[in-house]
């Protein structure tokens, strides 16, 4: 079947990057324009600790949200070291604030404020688990001896595990996996335990990284890995299992950060996030496996409910421009000056 319009249930991203300030007046359209919820991460400088803080970051989000659309920013908070219990409980009683944020302290961009040892944490999370708050888990391992291919692996090995046997009732997101290990792991755990999955990890391996040359806007973190990993990461998405859902990780740098010394990591990846994940499941002739992936498993998962909203995209080709204005420079998204086939015409 080979449809030329579809029409589905408005689907949610489940890890999105906005940042802040100006950064809003580029991202949060980018992301209206497809997705009627998304998960903001916190990882701002500094990061959204309190639920104040996200209550207010959130404030932020909404006044730059387009006035035909109804999208709603869903927020997260970040674990410290210091994170204070009350700041947990408070979670509970809070409508913005959907899950708290793991980052290992230097994994990955804005992390030097996480956690530098699961155990600093383990009472704030015996306090998430008590409270049926899902913990969301940057899963990489930050020891430079590690090689960066291994570190997802490492850390569900030496990390994850151990967490779901210690806190079997604890609900985890094991955020943008790369890895045949993570797919593995996921399948054999709970109904507790989910991941996402990003566009990029689906339709690109580290080759991508060095093809004719350096390429700093598929630089990302958890880095591009091996193509038997990226078969596995397919093979999960298009498998129809709940445990698996959509979440961008659109991570948005500006183009001198990005192609610099020393690049930051993060694909910029809303202004065409939707459309080519139509395109990946059209070309692995699974589209009717979309729906459940991008608009019924998150929300289901997060025990929230569904859209009620609808999405309509047709066949119409269209050409991602060269750069977007961010932050007063420029930024290079996905697909940057290519074609595109599938376009959204009903929001
Ligand atoms: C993200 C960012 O830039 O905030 N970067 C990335 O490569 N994915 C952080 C993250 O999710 O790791
Ligand atoms: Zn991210």
């Amino acid at each position: 079947m080979h449809p030329n319009k579809i029409t589905i249930t408005k689907p949610d991203d489940w890890h999105l990057h906005l940042r802040d300030k100006s950064a809003l007046s580029t991202t949060v359209s980018h992301s209206a324009r497809a997705f009627g919820r998304a998960l903001v991460m916190p990882n701002l400088s500094p990061p959204i600790i309190t639920v104040d803080d996200a209550v207010s970051y959130r404030e932020r989000i909404i006044a730059e949200v387009p006035k035909n659309s109804n999208f709603q920013p869903l927020m997260t908070l970040y674990l410290t070291d210091n994170t204070e219990l009350k700041e947990i409980s408070k979670i509970k009683d809070s409508e913005h604030v959907l899950g708290v944020k793991y980052y290992p302290a230097g994994a990955t961009t804005n992390s030097s404020n996480g956690v530098t040892n699961i155990e600093k944490v383990y009472h704030l999370i015996e306090e998430m688990s008590h409270l049926d708050i899902p913990l969301l888990f940057h899963g990489e391992v930050t020891d430079h001896h590690v090689d960066i291919f291994d570190r997802e692996q490492v850390f569900i090995e030496t990390i994850l595990n151990p967490l779901t046997e210690r806190y079997p009732d604890l609900r985890i997101v094991l955020e943008h996996i790369t890895t045949k290990n993570a797919v593995d792991f996921i399948k054999d755990q709970s109904k507790n335990i989910a991941a996402t999955i990003t566009i990029h990890h689906l339709l690109y391996n580290r080759n991508n990284l060095f093809l004719g040359g350096l390429r700093p806007h598929f630089y990302c973190l958890p880095i591009l890995k091996r193509d038997i990993h990226q078969k596995a990461l397919i093979k999960a998405a298009l498998s129809g299992n709940p445990k698996f859902f959509l979440g961008t990780d659109s991570a948005p740098h500006t183009q001198s950060k990005k192609e610099s010394s020393c690049g930051c990591a993060g694909v910029y990846s809303a202004p065409a996030a939707l459309e080519l994940y139509f395109e990946f499941f059209e070309n692995n002739h699974e589209l009717d496996k979309l729906e459940g992936f991008a608009s019924f498993f998150g929300a289901d998962f997060y025990h929230i409910a569904r859209s009620k909203k609808t999405i309509t995209l047709e066949k119409n080709k269209w050409r991602m421009p060269k750069e977007f204005i961010f932050e007063d420079e420029s930024i290079i998204p996905i697909h940057a000056d290519q074609e595109l086939q599938w376009k959204i015409t009903e929001n």
